[in-house]
């Protein structure tokens, strides 16, 4: 089984190393209700602006309620569904744009349930298993698939499964298992004193 365990500088948690986001989702196997409540409470206990938890996630368990999982599949882009068809388990994750204490416009929402979806990540590493975050699928279709609020905002659809071969896959979806995980050098994006000064290694 591929690791692609992140390159780095200097060490980071292994936690952090080890998640990646492998599109080899082993089809017979399923998500237990524990592991799946174990998801949902590394995502609450991201931290949030106002502790507002603007993050809502709907589950759509194969296992469970294929309809459901039916209805999430539909909204994806056809270049993910190619390869999630495998995924037992899909969340939708949406944000709450207004504050509920006072109902003003929350511009932290979106920063926040990215938050809550990273924990989700890396809680499934911890557990085995592996998620892949899409931002390619129809939200409008989601929001009326699934009678989401139409102030809510559709952020992000996670599969989650048991990763396998990379095998399974067929192209371009193989070559995209096997390749190098790449990230921009820390000079780039990280600066010291002053913006554009890169941080010095
Ligand atoms: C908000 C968001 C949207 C993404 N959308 C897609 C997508 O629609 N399809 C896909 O195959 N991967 C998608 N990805 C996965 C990224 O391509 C992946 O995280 C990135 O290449 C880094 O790889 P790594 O997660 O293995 O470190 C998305 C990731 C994020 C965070």
């Amino acid at each position: 089984m591929l690791t692609k365990l992140a390159n780095t500088l200097v060490p980071i948690d292994p936690l952090l190393a080890k998640r990646w986001s492998s599109r080899a989702i082993d089809a017979n196997k399923f998500i237990s209700r524990e592991q799946i409540l174990s998801l949902l409470e590394a995502a609450r206990w991201a931290p949030s602006c106002y502790a507002d938890e603007p993050w809502r996630l709907l589950v759509c368990d194969k296992a469970t309620n294929p309809e459901a999982w039916e209805k999430a599949f539909a909204c994806l882009a056809e270049s993910n569904q190619a390869w999630v068809k495998n995924a037992p388990l899909l969340i939708l994750a949406v944000a709450s744009p207004r504050f509920r204490h006072n109902g003003e416009k929350n511009r932290w929402a979106f920063y926040d349930v990215g938050g809550a979806c990273e924990n989700l990540c890396l809680q499934a590493a911890s557990l085995g298993l592996t998620t892949h975050q899409m931002g390619g699928f129809d939200m409008a279709k989601a929001h009326a698939a699934f009678n989401i609020p139409e102030d809510l905002d559709c952020a992000v659809m996670i599969a989650v499964g048991y990763q396998t071969e990379a095998e399974i896959l067929s192209e371009p979806y193989y070559e995209r298992e096997l390749a190098a995980r790449t990230r921009q050098p820390i000079e780039t994006n990280c600066f010291e004193g002053s913006w554009g000064n890169s941080f010095a290694k």
